[in-house]
């Protein structure tokens, strides 16, 4: 039965396609044996939860498909999720936390930042495993920001319920009171009016002013503000403020080097050694593209789909193609230049 739990954003009943999408989201990078584990059975620890998590079976035409719910404050991973560290990042992530001090991941899209901080969440909840020896992960609050983020979708509104008001949290509040990793991706594209939020929560108070309400929360212990910023994106409108920036230590990202790339292409994708060290090769030489008008080189990610594709048997030049050509650049002049590359290394 679905186990209707309000939407934070109070858009919707339970709110149950954000939550199927962060489910697929994990489905898809869970490795393959992560996922024939998750789509069997919820991990000893978390079979008491059904009252707020739900296992969804659909069945259609022959086809079964399940997925599971979480209430926003519940998502955790599962199993361990695949971070190959590249340079210290998480001793530096780990020391924050254990000082409770606030982490900027900056760096470009695809190379890895949400895939570390789901690592991080279980790496640091474990030391709180549960009693049947499970292992536990912290939960991570997630939310993409975009330009009409505002501070009511952080933190909660009033909703209309017949004649009365009832109020509901927002993820950012939900993430305070469960003592969650609470991590703003893209945090530059929020409203401004966020940041009013983000502040006190930042400093040795750990406070999340609820104005609406005349409150102010204390933050739970585990809890732990995490954003992420693209600076390859940044302009003059969208820069990260400085009285914003420094409330946080900063852990710059950037594509892995390649032979780091090409393990993490190989475990991704399931693909040969050869084929791996080919896309990583691929990698680090559409990246010296730059001055050719390419605004940003390819992500780790979209080498790993190119290996999957190539795995499913479709030739590398094309795999190549649809992963990277055109999903990098519309310019045909640009792309032609990508061609060659490509065509030097998968002949
Ligand atoms: N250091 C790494 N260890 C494991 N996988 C990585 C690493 N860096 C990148 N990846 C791969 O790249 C993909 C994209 O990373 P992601 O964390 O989604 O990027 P970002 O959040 O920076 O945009 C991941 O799904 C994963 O397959
Ligand atoms: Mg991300």
């Amino acid at each position: 039965m679905i186990q209707g739990i309000p939407s934070p954003s109070g858009r919707g009943r339970g709110a149950p396609n954000a939550r199927a999408i962060v489910e697929c989201l994990r489905l898809t990078h869970a490795g393959p044996r992560a996922r024939s584990h998750l789509l069997s059975r919820p991990p000893a620890g978390d079979q008491g939860r059904t009252t707020i998590s739900s296992e969804f079976r659909f069945q259609d035409e022959g086809t079964s498909t399940s997925y599971r719910e979480y209430a926003i404050e519940e998502y955790k991973p599962h199993v361990e999720p695949y971070y190959l560290p590249i340079g210290g990042e998480v001793e530096m992530f780990t020391a924050a936390f254990e000082e409770r001090i606030p982490v900027l991941l900056k760096g470009p899209t695809g190379c890895g930042k949400t895939r570390f901080v789901e690592y991080m969440a279980w790496r640091l909840g474990r030391p709180m495993s549960s009693e049947d020896g499970s292992e536990q992960a912290l939960p991570i609050v997630t939310v993409a920001c975009h330009e009409d983020l505002t501070a009511g979708d952080l933190v909660g509104r009033y909703l209309l319920e017949g004649e009365t008001t009832r109020w509901i949290d927002g993820p950012l509040t939900r993430a305070v009171k469960a003592g969650a990793i609470c991590y703003l991706d893209e945090v530059v594209e929020a409203r401004k009016d966020t940041t009013v939020l983000i502040h006190p929560l930042t400093d040795y108070r750990r406070l999340l002013p609820i104005e609406k309400r005349a409150q102010v929360l204390e933050a739970a212990d585990g809890f732990l503000l995490v954003i992420s910023y693209n600076p390859g994106y940044q302009s003059a409108l969208k820069d990260l403020k400085h009285s914003t920036r420094q409330r946080f230590v900063s852990i710059e990202f950037d594509y892995p080097p390649r032979d780091q790339e090409a393990d993490i292409i190989a475990h991704e994708a399931d693909v040969t050694e050869r084929v791996a060290n080919d896309l990583a090769k691929l990698g680090e030489k559409v990246r010296n593209l730059r001055e050719h008008g390419l605004a940003e080189g390819v992500s780790t990610r979209l080498l790993v789909y190119a290996g999957k594709l190539i795995k499913k048997g479709i030739p590398a030049r094309q795999a190549c193609q649809a992963s990277v050509v055109w999903s990098l650049t519309d310019d045909m002049e640009v792309q032609r230049t990508i061609e060659e590359v490509v065509s030097s290394i998968f002949e």
